[in-house]
Protein backbone atom coordinates (compact mmCIF):
# COMPACT_ATOMS: atom_id res chain seq x y z
CA UNK A 1 0.00 0.00 0.00
CA UNK A 2 1.13 3.64 -0.59
CA UNK A 3 2.23 6.01 2.17
CA UNK A 4 1.03 8.28 1.34
CA UNK A 5 -2.80 9.52 0.18
CA UNK A 6 -1.90 12.56 -1.09
CA UNK A 7 0.95 15.27 -2.63
CA UNK A 8 2.18 18.43 0.17
CA UNK A 9 1.70 20.96 -2.42
CA UNK A 10 -1.48 19.44 -4.35
CA UNK A 11 -3.46 20.01 -1.22
CA UNK A 12 -6.13 23.22 -1.62
CA UNK A 13 -9.45 24.20 0.13
CA UNK A 14 -11.16 21.90 -2.00
CA UNK A 15 -9.51 18.84 -0.01
CA UNK A 16 -10.51 21.07 3.87
CA UNK A 17 -12.09 18.40 6.28
CA UNK A 18 -10.00 15.22 4.72
CA UNK A 19 -8.03 13.45 6.42
CA UNK A 20 -4.70 12.88 4.57
CA UNK A 21 -1.29 11.57 5.01
CA UNK A 22 1.80 13.44 3.35
CA UNK A 23 5.35 12.44 2.68
CA UNK A 24 8.39 14.25 2.66
CA UNK A 25 11.17 16.08 4.14
CA UNK A 26 11.21 19.01 6.56
CA UNK A 27 11.49 22.37 4.88
CA UNK A 28 11.10 24.21 8.19
CA UNK A 29 10.18 24.17 12.01
CA UNK A 30 8.62 26.92 14.69
CA UNK A 31 8.19 25.99 17.91
CA UNK A 32 5.57 27.74 19.48
CA UNK A 33 5.40 27.19 22.86
CA UNK A 34 5.51 24.14 24.91
CA UNK A 35 2.23 22.46 22.69
CA UNK A 36 2.39 24.26 19.60
CA UNK A 37 4.58 23.50 16.81
CA UNK A 38 5.01 23.84 12.86
CA UNK A 39 6.41 21.97 10.46
CA UNK A 40 6.55 22.92 6.65
CA UNK A 41 6.95 19.52 4.76
CA UNK A 42 8.20 19.74 1.38
CA UNK A 43 8.00 16.70 -1.48
CA UNK A 44 8.63 17.22 -5.61
CA UNK A 45 5.27 19.08 -5.66
CA UNK A 46 5.68 22.11 -2.91
CA UNK A 47 5.45 22.56 0.24
CA UNK A 48 2.73 22.52 2.86
CA UNK A 49 2.32 23.76 6.79
CA UNK A 50 1.26 20.78 9.52
CA UNK A 51 0.60 21.65 12.48
CA UNK A 52 1.70 19.34 15.61
CA UNK A 53 1.68 19.21 19.14
CA UNK A 54 5.37 19.44 19.38
CA UNK A 55 8.52 19.61 17.54
CA UNK A 56 11.26 18.71 19.96
CA UNK A 57 12.65 15.81 18.16
CA UNK A 58 12.31 16.91 14.58
CA UNK A 59 15.10 18.89 12.55
CA UNK A 60 15.33 20.15 9.30
CA UNK A 61 15.82 17.78 6.25
CA UNK A 62 14.11 14.54 8.71
CA UNK A 63 11.84 12.40 6.39
CA UNK A 64 8.21 12.14 7.83
CA UNK A 65 5.21 10.85 7.59
CA UNK A 66 2.63 13.03 8.60
CA UNK A 67 -0.89 12.49 9.31
CA UNK A 68 -3.87 14.56 10.01
CA UNK A 69 -6.95 16.59 8.70
CA UNK A 70 -7.00 19.71 5.88
CA UNK A 71 -8.40 22.78 7.55
CA UNK A 72 -8.49 26.35 6.47
CA UNK A 73 -5.80 28.92 7.95
CA UNK A 74 -7.11 31.51 10.42
CA UNK A 75 -7.51 34.59 7.92
CA UNK A 76 -4.08 36.30 9.56
CA UNK A 77 -1.78 33.56 9.02
CA UNK A 78 -2.60 32.75 5.38
CA UNK A 79 0.77 33.08 3.36
CA UNK A 80 0.05 34.12 -0.34
CA UNK A 81 3.65 33.15 -1.16
CA UNK A 82 3.10 29.72 -0.93
CA UNK A 83 0.32 27.86 -3.17
CA UNK A 84 -1.17 25.72 -0.23
CA UNK A 85 -1.21 28.83 2.15
CA UNK A 86 -4.24 29.20 2.45
CA UNK A 87 -4.69 25.98 4.30
CA UNK A 88 -2.99 23.53 6.42
CA UNK A 89 -2.81 19.93 8.36
CA UNK A 90 -4.11 20.39 11.28
CA UNK A 91 -3.55 18.35 14.72
CA UNK A 92 -1.19 15.90 12.48
CA UNK A 93 0.90 12.87 14.46
CA UNK A 94 4.45 12.63 12.67
CA UNK A 95 6.40 9.38 11.81
CA UNK A 96 10.00 9.93 11.58
CA UNK A 97 10.60 7.62 8.55
CA UNK A 98 14.82 8.87 8.43
CA UNK A 99 16.80 11.04 10.30
CA UNK A 100 19.18 13.81 9.09
CA UNK A 101 21.94 15.68 10.05
CA UNK A 102 22.45 19.01 10.01
CA UNK A 103 22.89 19.69 5.94
CA UNK A 104 26.14 21.56 4.87
CA UNK A 105 24.31 24.14 2.82
CA UNK A 106 21.27 25.54 3.35
CA UNK A 107 18.10 24.42 0.25
CA UNK A 108 15.76 26.84 1.07
CA UNK A 109 15.83 30.84 -0.34
CA UNK A 110 18.52 32.19 -2.78
CA UNK A 111 21.75 31.53 -1.01
CA UNK A 112 24.98 31.09 -3.03
CA UNK A 113 26.83 28.17 -2.09
CA UNK A 114 30.20 27.47 -2.82
CA UNK A 115 30.01 25.17 -6.35
CA UNK A 116 32.15 22.23 -5.05
CA UNK A 117 30.24 21.77 -2.12
CA UNK A 118 27.09 21.62 -4.35
CA UNK A 119 28.75 19.32 -6.39
CA UNK A 120 29.60 17.04 -3.90
CA UNK A 121 26.51 17.00 -1.85
CA UNK A 122 24.03 16.58 -5.03
CA UNK A 123 21.58 14.78 -3.65
CA UNK A 124 20.95 17.53 -1.06
CA UNK A 125 20.91 20.26 -4.26
CA UNK A 126 18.70 18.33 -5.98
CA UNK A 127 16.09 18.97 -3.67
CA UNK A 128 16.30 22.47 -4.26
CA UNK A 129 13.49 24.35 -6.16
CA UNK A 130 16.14 25.41 -8.43
CA UNK A 131 17.35 21.45 -9.22
CA UNK A 132 13.67 20.40 -9.38
CA UNK A 133 12.46 22.49 -11.83
CA UNK A 134 15.86 22.97 -14.30
CA UNK A 135 15.60 18.55 -14.19
CA UNK A 136 12.02 18.54 -14.90
CA UNK A 137 12.50 21.00 -17.36
CA UNK A 138 15.27 19.19 -19.04
CA UNK A 139 12.92 15.97 -19.38
CA UNK A 140 10.03 17.82 -20.96
CA UNK A 141 12.74 18.93 -23.62
CA UNK A 142 13.45 15.53 -23.97
CA UNK A 143 9.80 14.28 -24.49
CA UNK A 144 9.02 16.80 -26.77
CA UNK A 145 11.59 16.67 -28.94
CA UNK A 146 11.10 12.45 -29.01
CA UNK A 147 7.60 13.40 -30.23
CA UNK A 148 8.71 16.03 -32.44
CA UNK A 149 11.08 13.76 -34.30
CA UNK A 150 8.79 10.62 -34.14
CA UNK A 151 5.93 12.72 -35.83
CA UNK A 152 8.50 13.61 -38.64
CA UNK A 153 9.35 9.64 -38.90
CA UNK A 154 12.53 9.44 -37.82
CA UNK A 155 13.61 6.51 -36.23
CA UNK A 156 15.69 6.58 -33.14
CA UNK A 157 18.64 4.30 -33.16
CA UNK A 158 21.55 4.03 -30.57
CA UNK A 159 25.01 3.71 -31.62
CA UNK A 160 28.02 2.19 -29.97
CA UNK A 161 30.16 4.38 -26.71
CA UNK A 162 32.95 2.45 -27.44
CA UNK A 163 34.22 3.18 -31.17
CA UNK A 164 37.31 4.45 -33.04
CA UNK A 165 38.00 8.09 -33.05
CA UNK A 166 35.68 10.45 -34.34
CA UNK A 167 37.03 13.98 -35.37
CA UNK A 168 35.12 17.01 -33.69
CA UNK A 169 37.88 18.68 -33.01
CA UNK A 170 38.18 17.73 -29.20
CA UNK A 171 40.63 15.33 -27.86
CA UNK A 172 39.22 11.86 -27.06
CA UNK A 173 38.47 9.82 -24.11
CA UNK A 174 40.31 6.82 -24.41
CA UNK A 175 39.33 3.35 -22.82
CA UNK A 176 42.10 0.66 -22.85
CA UNK A 177 40.68 -2.77 -24.39
CA UNK A 178 41.69 -5.68 -22.26
CA UNK A 179 41.38 -8.06 -25.13
CA UNK A 180 43.31 -6.25 -27.46
CA UNK A 181 46.42 -4.85 -25.30
CA UNK A 182 47.94 -2.08 -26.36
CA UNK A 183 44.66 -0.87 -27.87
CA UNK A 184 42.26 1.73 -27.25
CA UNK A 185 38.53 2.54 -27.96
CA UNK A 186 37.18 6.07 -28.20
CA UNK A 187 34.40 7.48 -26.41
CA UNK A 188 32.34 9.42 -29.09
CA UNK A 189 32.86 12.90 -29.66
CA UNK A 190 29.50 12.70 -31.44
CA UNK A 191 27.57 10.09 -33.52
CA UNK A 192 28.87 11.77 -36.84
CA UNK A 193 30.59 8.42 -38.83
CA UNK A 194 27.60 6.38 -37.72
CA UNK A 195 24.57 8.53 -38.76
CA UNK A 196 26.58 8.30 -42.22
CA UNK A 197 26.66 5.14 -42.27
CA UNK A 198 23.00 4.47 -40.92
CA UNK A 199 22.09 6.86 -44.43
CA UNK A 200 24.23 3.81 -46.48
CA UNK A 201 22.12 1.80 -44.45
CA UNK A 202 19.00 3.02 -46.13
CA UNK A 203 17.85 3.90 -42.54
CA UNK A 204 16.52 7.58 -44.72
CA UNK A 205 15.86 9.64 -41.30
CA UNK A 206 17.74 8.85 -38.35
CA UNK A 207 17.91 10.27 -34.95
CA UNK A 208 19.25 10.41 -31.13
CA UNK A 209 19.65 11.82 -28.14
CA UNK A 210 23.09 11.06 -28.21
CA UNK A 211 25.32 11.46 -24.96
CA UNK A 212 28.78 12.78 -26.31
CA UNK A 213 31.77 12.88 -24.92
CA UNK A 214 35.09 15.32 -25.70
CA UNK A 215 37.94 15.94 -23.62
CA UNK A 216 38.33 20.10 -23.99
CA UNK A 217 38.41 22.95 -21.16
CA UNK A 218 35.30 23.45 -19.50
CA UNK A 219 33.73 26.72 -19.31
CA UNK A 220 30.27 28.07 -18.84
CA UNK A 221 28.63 25.93 -22.09
CA UNK A 222 31.18 23.23 -22.34
CA UNK A 223 31.53 19.73 -20.05
CA UNK A 224 33.21 16.71 -20.90
CA UNK A 225 30.12 14.91 -21.24
CA UNK A 226 26.90 16.46 -22.86
CA UNK A 227 23.62 15.61 -25.10
CA UNK A 228 22.82 16.35 -28.44
CA UNK A 229 20.08 16.13 -30.50
CA UNK A 230 21.56 14.08 -33.01
CA UNK A 231 19.90 13.62 -36.87
CA UNK A 232 20.64 12.91 -40.03
CA UNK A 233 18.54 12.74 -43.58
CA UNK A 234 19.00 11.18 -47.32
CA UNK A 235 17.87 12.93 -50.21
CA UNK A 236 17.45 16.43 -49.12
CA UNK A 237 19.10 19.52 -49.01
CA UNK A 238 19.88 21.82 -46.20
CA UNK A 239 16.76 23.70 -45.72
CA UNK A 240 14.76 20.30 -45.38
CA UNK A 241 17.21 19.64 -42.76
CA UNK A 242 16.52 23.48 -40.76
CA UNK A 243 12.89 22.87 -41.09
CA UNK A 244 13.17 19.38 -39.24
CA UNK A 245 15.26 20.94 -36.51
CA UNK A 246 13.18 24.21 -36.15
CA UNK A 247 10.35 21.93 -35.59
CA UNK A 248 12.07 20.21 -32.67
CA UNK A 249 13.47 23.21 -30.95
CA UNK A 250 10.31 24.46 -31.77
CA UNK A 251 8.21 22.23 -29.62
CA UNK A 252 10.89 22.09 -27.08
CA UNK A 253 10.60 25.63 -26.57
CA UNK A 254 6.97 25.46 -26.40
CA UNK A 255 7.46 22.75 -23.55
CA UNK A 256 9.26 25.11 -21.28
CA UNK A 257 7.34 28.73 -22.07
CA UNK A 258 3.99 27.76 -23.40
CA UNK A 259 4.89 29.71 -26.69
CA UNK A 260 6.05 28.24 -30.23
CA UNK A 261 8.68 30.71 -30.93
CA UNK A 262 8.28 32.70 -34.30
CA UNK A 263 9.81 31.29 -37.17
CA UNK A 264 13.72 31.73 -37.34
CA UNK A 265 15.36 34.19 -39.46
CA UNK A 266 18.62 33.07 -41.24
CA UNK A 267 21.30 35.11 -42.32
CA UNK A 268 24.32 34.49 -44.34
CA UNK A 269 27.89 33.60 -41.75
CA UNK A 270 29.15 36.92 -43.72
CA UNK A 271 26.29 39.29 -42.47
CA UNK A 272 26.28 37.77 -39.43
CA UNK A 273 30.22 38.89 -39.00
CA UNK A 274 29.29 42.28 -40.78
CA UNK A 275 26.32 42.94 -38.63
CA UNK A 276 27.46 41.09 -35.39
CA UNK A 277 31.31 40.67 -35.69
CA UNK A 278 30.37 37.13 -34.45
CA UNK A 279 29.05 33.52 -36.25
CA UNK A 280 26.84 33.09 -33.10
CA UNK A 281 25.49 36.74 -33.29
CA UNK A 282 23.50 37.59 -29.81
CA UNK A 283 20.71 39.17 -32.01
CA UNK A 284 18.34 40.37 -28.85
CA UNK A 285 19.77 43.88 -29.01
CA UNK A 286 20.96 46.06 -31.80
CA UNK A 287 24.18 47.76 -31.49
CA UNK A 288 24.94 46.67 -35.48
CA UNK A 289 28.32 46.83 -36.67
CA UNK A 290 28.51 49.50 -39.44
CA UNK A 291 30.97 49.83 -42.11
CA UNK A 292 33.22 53.38 -41.99
CA UNK A 293 35.87 52.31 -44.28
CA UNK A 294 34.93 54.46 -46.78
CA UNK A 295 34.73 57.61 -44.84
CA UNK A 296 38.13 57.20 -44.49
CA UNK A 297 39.48 56.67 -47.53
CA UNK A 298 41.34 59.44 -48.00
CA UNK A 299 42.17 60.46 -44.39
CA UNK A 300 45.34 61.72 -42.89
CA UNK A 301 44.58 60.08 -39.58
CA UNK A 302 47.89 57.11 -39.49
CA UNK A 303 45.56 54.87 -37.25
CA UNK A 304 42.91 55.09 -39.61
CA UNK A 305 44.74 54.17 -43.11
CA UNK A 306 43.48 50.48 -42.77
CA UNK A 307 41.92 48.03 -45.08
CA UNK A 308 38.73 47.87 -42.94
CA UNK A 309 37.01 50.67 -40.50
CA UNK A 310 33.68 49.47 -38.46
CA UNK A 311 32.08 51.37 -35.88
CA UNK A 312 29.47 51.14 -33.53
CA UNK A 313 27.07 54.05 -32.25
CA UNK A 314 25.70 53.78 -28.06
CA UNK A 315 22.91 55.81 -27.86
CA UNK A 316 22.91 58.18 -25.30
CA UNK A 317 26.16 56.73 -24.22
CA UNK A 318 28.37 60.20 -24.19
CA UNK A 319 28.33 60.31 -20.31
CA UNK A 320 30.57 57.12 -19.99
CA UNK A 321 33.81 58.37 -17.95
CA UNK A 322 37.38 58.62 -18.82
CA UNK A 323 38.36 55.74 -16.54
CA UNK A 324 35.71 53.55 -18.26
CA UNK A 325 36.83 54.35 -21.74
CA UNK A 326 40.16 53.67 -20.81
CA UNK A 327 39.36 50.57 -19.69
CA UNK A 328 37.17 49.48 -23.12
CA UNK A 329 40.48 50.70 -24.72
CA UNK A 330 42.44 48.10 -22.90
CA UNK A 331 39.79 45.68 -23.14
CA UNK A 332 39.80 45.85 -26.91
CA UNK A 333 43.83 45.43 -26.83
CA UNK A 334 43.56 42.37 -25.09
CA UNK A 335 41.45 40.82 -27.83
CA UNK A 336 43.45 41.75 -30.33
CA UNK A 337 42.83 45.67 -31.63
CA UNK A 338 45.52 48.41 -32.06
CA UNK A 339 43.80 50.63 -30.52
CA UNK A 340 40.35 52.23 -30.04
CA UNK A 341 38.53 55.48 -31.16
CA UNK A 342 36.18 56.92 -29.28
CA UNK A 343 34.17 60.14 -30.40
CA UNK A 344 31.19 61.30 -28.13
CA UNK A 345 28.67 63.82 -30.14
CA UNK A 346 27.58 66.84 -28.11
CA UNK A 347 24.85 69.76 -29.41
CA UNK A 348 25.07 71.03 -33.26
CA UNK A 349 27.34 67.65 -34.55
CA UNK A 350 30.28 69.04 -32.30
CA UNK A 351 32.70 66.17 -31.49
CA UNK A 352 34.90 65.34 -28.29
CA UNK A 353 37.24 62.73 -28.90
CA UNK A 354 41.18 62.41 -28.01
CA UNK A 355 41.90 62.20 -32.34
CA UNK A 356 39.41 64.36 -33.28
CA UNK A 357 42.22 66.47 -34.35
CA UNK A 358 43.17 64.21 -36.91
CA UNK A 359 40.01 64.63 -38.64
CA UNK A 360 38.64 66.54 -41.11
CA UNK A 361 35.10 68.36 -40.38
CA UNK A 362 33.90 66.11 -43.98
CA UNK A 363 34.83 63.15 -42.37
CA UNK A 364 33.44 63.96 -38.98
CA UNK A 365 30.61 64.90 -40.83
CA UNK A 366 30.01 61.62 -42.84
CA UNK A 367 31.29 59.36 -40.21
CA UNK A 368 27.75 60.86 -37.57
CA UNK A 369 25.63 60.53 -41.04
CA UNK A 370 26.65 56.92 -41.54
CA UNK A 371 26.27 55.82 -37.94
CA UNK A 372 23.41 57.98 -37.46
CA UNK A 373 24.77 59.24 -34.15
CA UNK A 374 23.35 62.20 -32.60
CA UNK A 375 23.41 64.82 -29.57
CA UNK A 376 24.42 62.33 -26.26
CA UNK A 377 25.51 59.68 -28.35
CA UNK A 378 28.79 57.84 -28.40
CA UNK A 379 30.90 56.14 -31.45
CA UNK A 380 33.46 53.76 -31.40
CA UNK A 381 35.77 52.71 -34.03
CA UNK A 382 38.42 49.99 -34.82
CA UNK A 383 40.99 50.19 -37.99
CA UNK A 384 42.68 46.80 -38.93
CA UNK A 385 41.63 44.21 -41.12
CA UNK A 386 38.33 42.86 -41.94
CA UNK A 387 38.89 39.91 -39.97
CA UNK A 388 40.00 41.19 -36.58
CA UNK A 389 37.92 45.02 -36.80
CA UNK A 390 35.05 42.63 -36.69
CA UNK A 391 36.26 40.12 -34.20
CA UNK A 392 36.99 43.26 -31.61
CA UNK A 393 34.01 45.23 -32.20
CA UNK A 394 32.21 42.09 -31.93
CA UNK A 395 33.54 41.35 -28.82
CA UNK A 396 32.79 45.42 -27.57
CA UNK A 397 28.61 45.26 -29.13
CA UNK A 398 28.43 41.84 -26.29
CA UNK A 399 30.38 44.10 -23.56
CA UNK A 400 28.16 47.21 -23.57
CA UNK A 401 25.31 45.69 -24.56
CA UNK A 402 24.89 41.97 -23.54
CA UNK A 403 21.69 41.33 -21.65
CA UNK A 404 21.41 39.17 -18.56
CA UNK A 405 20.98 35.42 -19.80
CA UNK A 406 17.55 35.40 -18.36
CA UNK A 407 16.18 38.80 -20.21
CA UNK A 408 15.39 39.99 -23.88
CA UNK A 409 13.37 36.89 -24.26
CA UNK A 410 14.71 34.02 -27.05
CA UNK A 411 16.27 34.77 -30.37
CA UNK A 412 16.95 31.95 -32.51
CA UNK A 413 18.82 32.40 -35.32
CA UNK A 414 20.04 30.19 -38.64
CA UNK A 415 23.40 30.99 -39.24
CA UNK A 416 23.90 30.05 -43.00
CA UNK A 417 27.10 29.21 -45.73
CA UNK A 418 30.01 29.42 -43.77
CA UNK A 419 33.12 29.22 -45.25
CA UNK A 420 34.22 25.14 -45.55
CA UNK A 421 37.75 26.38 -43.78
CA UNK A 422 38.61 29.03 -41.08
CA UNK A 423 41.96 29.73 -41.55
CA UNK A 424 45.34 28.16 -42.45
CA UNK A 425 47.56 26.99 -39.59
CA UNK A 426 51.14 27.05 -39.80
CA UNK A 427 51.74 24.17 -41.53
CA UNK A 428 50.31 25.67 -44.56
CA UNK A 429 47.02 22.99 -43.97
CA UNK A 430 43.51 24.69 -43.63
CA UNK A 431 41.44 24.02 -40.79
CA UNK A 432 38.11 23.26 -41.71
CA UNK A 433 35.30 25.05 -40.04
CA UNK A 434 32.82 22.16 -39.09
CA UNK A 435 34.17 18.71 -39.88
CA UNK A 436 36.07 17.22 -42.51
CA UNK A 437 32.65 15.68 -44.05
CA UNK A 438 31.44 18.84 -44.95
CA UNK A 439 30.42 19.11 -48.58
CA UNK A 440 31.85 22.06 -50.33
CA UNK A 441 29.50 25.29 -51.90
CA UNK A 442 28.91 23.13 -55.23
CA UNK A 443 29.98 26.53 -57.08
CA UNK A 444 32.84 26.44 -54.85
CA UNK A 445 34.82 22.78 -55.99
CA UNK A 446 36.75 24.44 -58.29
CA UNK A 447 38.22 26.80 -56.50
CA UNK A 448 39.44 23.63 -54.55
CA UNK A 449 40.89 22.42 -57.56
CA UNK A 450 43.13 25.62 -57.57
CA UNK A 451 43.95 25.57 -54.27
CA UNK A 452 47.52 23.68 -54.70
CA UNK A 453 48.82 27.27 -57.13
CA UNK A 454 47.21 29.59 -53.99
CA UNK A 455 46.02 28.12 -51.05
CA UNK A 456 44.51 31.86 -49.65
CA UNK A 457 41.84 30.94 -51.80
CA UNK A 458 40.26 28.40 -49.33
CA UNK A 459 39.43 30.80 -47.32
CA UNK A 460 37.15 31.83 -50.15
CA UNK A 461 35.71 28.38 -50.43
CA UNK A 462 32.21 28.51 -49.12
CA UNK A 463 30.22 25.16 -47.48
CA UNK A 464 27.17 23.84 -46.92
CA UNK A 465 27.22 24.32 -43.37
CA UNK A 466 25.29 25.78 -41.05
CA UNK A 467 24.36 26.93 -37.32
CA UNK A 468 21.78 27.04 -34.74
CA UNK A 469 22.21 30.44 -32.48
CA UNK A 470 19.84 30.97 -29.37
CA UNK A 471 21.13 34.42 -27.88
CA UNK A 472 24.53 34.51 -28.59
CA UNK A 473 25.16 30.95 -27.94
CA UNK A 474 26.01 28.14 -30.51
CA UNK A 475 22.96 25.79 -29.80
CA UNK A 476 24.07 23.32 -33.21
CA UNK A 477 25.59 22.90 -36.14
CA UNK A 478 25.14 20.87 -39.43
CA UNK A 479 26.41 20.49 -43.19
CA UNK A 480 25.08 18.96 -46.37
CA UNK A 481 27.89 15.78 -46.05
CA UNK A 482 29.85 14.61 -48.71
CA UNK A 483 28.51 11.50 -50.55
CA UNK A 484 31.55 10.86 -52.46
CA UNK A 485 34.97 9.42 -52.34
CA UNK A 486 36.17 11.31 -54.54
CA UNK A 487 35.08 14.71 -52.88
CA UNK A 488 36.17 13.31 -49.56
CA UNK A 489 39.77 12.33 -50.46
CA UNK A 490 39.88 15.62 -52.05
CA UNK A 491 38.89 17.32 -48.52
CA UNK A 492 40.92 14.83 -46.88
CA UNK A 493 44.15 15.97 -48.86
CA UNK A 494 43.82 19.50 -48.64
CA UNK A 495 43.70 18.69 -44.73
CA UNK A 496 46.84 17.13 -45.07
CA UNK A 497 45.24 13.92 -44.42
CA UNK A 498 46.89 11.74 -46.90
CA UNK A 499 45.08 8.01 -48.21
CA UNK A 500 47.16 5.90 -45.99
CA UNK A 501 45.56 8.17 -42.92
CA UNK A 502 42.32 8.65 -44.40
CA UNK A 503 42.40 4.77 -45.26
CA UNK A 504 43.24 3.96 -41.11
CA UNK A 505 41.04 6.36 -39.65
CA UNK A 506 38.06 6.41 -42.12
CA UNK A 507 38.59 3.43 -44.66
CA UNK A 508 34.88 2.47 -43.22
CA UNK A 509 33.22 5.20 -44.52
CA UNK A 510 35.49 5.57 -47.97
CA UNK A 511 34.34 1.61 -48.28
CA UNK A 512 30.81 2.54 -47.46
CA UNK A 513 30.81 4.94 -50.33
CA UNK A 514 31.78 2.41 -52.45
CA UNK A 515 28.43 0.87 -52.40
CA UNK A 516 25.88 3.49 -53.26
CA UNK A 517 25.45 6.53 -50.65
CA UNK A 518 23.00 9.07 -50.38
CA UNK A 519 23.18 12.71 -50.94
CA UNK A 520 22.95 13.11 -47.29
CA UNK A 521 22.32 16.07 -44.46
CA UNK A 522 22.04 16.23 -41.17
CA UNK A 523 22.38 18.57 -37.53
CA UNK A 524 23.11 18.30 -34.03
CA UNK A 525 22.40 20.98 -31.07
CA UNK A 526 23.41 20.73 -27.94
CA UNK A 527 20.34 19.85 -25.67
CA UNK A 528 22.12 21.40 -22.19
CA UNK A 529 22.56 24.27 -24.08
CA UNK A 530 18.98 24.71 -24.63
CA UNK A 531 17.85 23.69 -21.85
CA UNK A 532 20.02 26.26 -19.69
CA UNK A 533 18.61 29.16 -21.75
CA UNK A 534 15.04 27.95 -21.93
CA UNK A 535 15.37 28.08 -17.95
CA UNK A 536 17.92 30.96 -17.62
CA UNK A 537 20.58 29.59 -16.23
CA UNK A 538 24.44 30.93 -17.21
CA UNK A 539 25.90 27.27 -17.12
CA UNK A 540 25.38 24.12 -18.39
CA UNK A 541 25.86 22.52 -14.65
CA UNK A 542 22.83 23.88 -13.34
CA UNK A 543 20.74 21.18 -15.94
CA UNK A 544 22.91 18.52 -15.24
CA UNK A 545 22.17 16.00 -12.61
CA UNK A 546 25.49 15.28 -11.81
CA UNK A 547 27.99 17.35 -13.36
CA UNK A 548 31.76 17.90 -13.55
CA UNK A 549 33.22 20.57 -11.50
CA UNK A 550 35.40 23.01 -13.02
CA UNK A 551 38.13 21.49 -12.77
CA UNK A 552 36.76 18.23 -14.89
CA UNK A 553 36.41 16.28 -11.71
CA UNK A 554 33.32 15.12 -9.62
CA UNK A 555 33.51 15.92 -5.60
CA UNK A 556 30.80 13.56 -5.35
CA UNK A 557 32.64 10.16 -6.45
CA UNK A 558 36.00 11.66 -6.46
CA UNK A 559 36.21 10.59 -10.22
CA UNK A 560 38.54 10.39 -11.92
CA UNK A 561 40.38 7.77 -9.33
CA UNK A 562 43.53 5.93 -9.75
CA UNK A 563 42.68 1.69 -10.55
CA UNK A 564 44.78 -0.89 -8.45
CA UNK A 565 47.51 -2.29 -10.24
CA UNK A 566 46.21 -5.94 -10.59
CA UNK A 567 43.30 -3.92 -13.38
CA UNK A 568 46.38 -2.43 -14.70
CA UNK A 569 48.18 -5.66 -15.34
CA UNK A 570 44.93 -6.84 -16.99
CA UNK A 571 44.48 -4.09 -19.07
CA UNK A 572 48.61 -4.21 -20.22
CA UNK A 573 48.57 -0.90 -18.85
CA UNK A 574 52.25 0.64 -16.93
CA UNK A 575 51.82 4.32 -15.33
CA UNK A 576 55.22 6.09 -16.21
CA UNK A 577 55.72 8.82 -12.89
CA UNK A 578 53.54 11.80 -12.99
CA UNK A 579 55.12 14.48 -15.09
CA UNK A 580 55.15 17.97 -12.93
P1 LIG B 1 29.29 20.15 -32.99
O1 LIG B 1 30.66 19.70 -32.65
O2 LIG B 1 29.11 21.56 -33.44
O3 LIG B 1 28.68 19.27 -34.17
O4 LIG B 1 28.35 19.89 -31.75
C1 LIG B 1 26.96 20.16 -31.83
C2 LIG B 1 26.48 20.83 -30.57
O5 LIG B 1 26.77 20.07 -29.41
C3 LIG B 1 26.94 20.95 -28.31
N1 LIG B 1 28.26 20.75 -27.69
C4 LIG B 1 28.48 20.76 -26.37
N2 LIG B 1 27.66 20.95 -25.33
C5 LIG B 1 28.17 20.88 -24.09
N3 LIG B 1 29.47 20.62 -23.82
C6 LIG B 1 30.34 20.41 -24.84
N4 LIG B 1 31.63 20.13 -24.56
C7 LIG B 1 29.86 20.49 -26.18
N5 LIG B 1 30.42 20.34 -27.40
C8 LIG B 1 29.44 20.50 -28.30
C9 LIG B 1 26.85 22.36 -28.83
C10 LIG B 1 27.16 22.16 -30.29
O6 LIG B 1 26.61 23.18 -31.09
N6 LIG B 1 28.54 15.87 -35.53
C11 LIG B 1 28.34 17.32 -35.56
C12 LIG B 1 26.93 17.68 -35.94
C13 LIG B 1 26.59 17.41 -37.37
O7 LIG B 1 27.34 17.81 -38.27
O8 LIG B 1 25.53 16.80 -37.61
C14 LIG B 1 28.69 17.90 -34.19
O9 LIG B 1 28.82 17.21 -33.21
O10 LIG B 1 25.55 22.84 -28.62
P1 LIG C 1 48.27 56.13 -31.66
O1 LIG C 1 48.45 56.86 -32.95
O2 LIG C 1 48.71 54.70 -31.69
O3 LIG C 1 48.78 56.89 -30.47
O4 LIG C 1 46.70 56.08 -31.44
C1 LIG C 1 45.90 57.23 -31.37
C2 LIG C 1 44.53 56.84 -30.93
O5 LIG C 1 43.92 56.00 -31.91
C3 LIG C 1 44.50 56.07 -29.62
O6 LIG C 1 43.32 56.49 -28.94
C4 LIG C 1 44.34 54.62 -30.05
O7 LIG C 1 43.61 53.87 -29.12
C5 LIG C 1 43.59 54.76 -31.37
N1 LIG C 1 43.95 53.73 -32.33
C6 LIG C 1 45.19 53.38 -32.76
N2 LIG C 1 45.11 52.39 -33.69
C7 LIG C 1 43.81 52.13 -33.84
C8 LIG C 1 43.08 51.22 -34.65
N3 LIG C 1 43.69 50.39 -35.51
N4 LIG C 1 41.73 51.20 -34.56
C9 LIG C 1 41.10 52.04 -33.70
N5 LIG C 1 41.74 52.92 -32.94
C10 LIG C 1 43.07 52.98 -33.00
Amino acid sequence: MAMRTDYCGRLSSDDIGRTVTVCGWVSKRREHGEHLAFVDLRDRTGIVQCVVDHAHDIRSEYVLAVTGTVRERPPETVNDELATGAIEIGEATVEILSQADPTPFQLSGRVEVDETIRIRHRYLDLRTDRMQRNLRSRALVNSAIRRAMDAQEFVEIETPMLIASTPEGARDFVVPSRLNPGSFYALPQSPQLFKQLCMVGGIDRYYQIARCMRDEDLRADRQFEFSQLDMEMSFVDGPDVRSVVSQAVGEATEAITGQKPKDIPEISWREAMNRYGSDKPDTRFGLELVDVTDVFSETDFNAFKAPCIKGIKVESGSDIGRNQLDQLTDKAKTWGAKGLVWIKVGASGEVTSPVAKFMSETEIGDLLEKLNAVDGDICYLIADDWKRAVHVLGLLRLELGKPPVNEGGLHFLWVIDFPLFEDIDDAGNPVPAHHPFTMPHPDDLELLETADKDPSVLLDVRSQAYDLVLNGWELGSGSVRIHRRDIQQQIFDLLGINEDESQKKFGFLMDAFRYGAPPHAGFAFGIDRLVALLVGEENIREVIAFPKSQSGTDPLTEAPTPIDAKQLDELGLRLLPPVN
